[in-house]
């Protein structure tokens, strides 16, 4: 089969792990040159380095996706090496468990701060590259915890219902521009975000799930390819993508 994104330009935030890395390497594979902003400089570098086997162009940027300047010239800087950007992935994120009896002001604060203006932030930044191409593609992703909820998550809830609202705004703003914004809400996924969950937690999650098993990184990966290739993606719109092992059917 051919290639899908042979030519396209795609910016991922949190590129450096987990779901990601794992856009980035199929990005890649289908032919993508791929930019990917990371906090976490070494780990997006290595990511760059394997994304850059399969031929295409690749960057590593340490960006702290809460820094709006940050940002910016790290949109700027891709757009300006590479000559545009078609496609934006904002995987970033961060996720603690906090009984809302304990939760500061500060602990909200910080996951609001990543987790929902981080990704307003890359959309930002990238979209008026998009525009200048003519179009583009914005793939947010949220979790379906902001679909029905969680206990302990009541911050990390509060943003991801956010990137779904903010999605179907953006959608309706920009598809004039031809621009398509879509939110992929996965279930649990085994990556080091959820490494720090409490072992009952990850069991009782488990026995709750129809298909009776979290996802890994790489299951989750071609629902982004579909969002961001053409014709598979052509019709998608303000929505929002369910790879959650039946967890929630909306
Ligand atoms: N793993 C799951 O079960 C699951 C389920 C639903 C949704 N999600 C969402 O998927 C996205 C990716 O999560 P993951 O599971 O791959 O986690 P991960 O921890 O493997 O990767 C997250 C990446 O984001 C980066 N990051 C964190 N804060 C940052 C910041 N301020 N600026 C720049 N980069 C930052 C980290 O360095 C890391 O590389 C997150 O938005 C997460 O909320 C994950």
């Amino acid at each position: 089969m051919e290639r899908q994104l042979v030519g396209k330009i795609a910016v991922i935030s949190g590129g450096g792990s987990g779901i990601g890395a794992a856009i980035a390497l199929l990005f890649a594979r289908e032919g993508a040159d791929v930019a990917l902003l990371d906090r976490d400089e070494q780990h997006a570098a290595a990511v760059a380095e394997e994304s850059g086997s399969f031929g295409g162009r690749t960057a590593a940027l340490a960006v702290d996706v809460t820094d709006s300047e940050a940002v910016r010239r790290a949109m700027d800087d891709v757009a300006a090496t590479f000559g545009g950007i078609d496609i934006l992935v904002s995987a970033a994120g961060i996720l603690d468990e906090t009984p809302l009896l304990e939760m500061t002001e500060a602990t909200f604060d910080k996951t609001l701060a990543v987790d929902l203006k981080g990704v307003f932030l890359a959309a930002r930044w990238a979209a008026p590259h998009m525009v200048e191409r003519g179009g583009g593609r914005i793939i947010n992703i949220a979790s379906q915890l902001g679909l029905k909820g969680g206990v302990g998550l009541t911050h990390y809830v509060a943003a991801k219902a956010g990137v779904i609202g903010m999605t179907k705004a953006m959608a309706l703003e920009l598809a004039g521009h031809h621009i398509l914004v879509n939110a992929i809400a996965p279930g649990p996924i085994f990556t080091p975000l959820i490494e720090g969950l409490s072992e009952e937690w990850k069991a009782a999650k488990q026995a709750e799930l129809p298909i009776g098993r979290f996802g890994q990184a790489h299951e989750v990966a071609p629902t982004a390819l579909l969002l961001a290739s053409s014709p598979g993606g052509d019709l998608y719109t303000g929505q929002t993508l369910g790879p959650n092992s039946g967890d929630v059917m909306p």
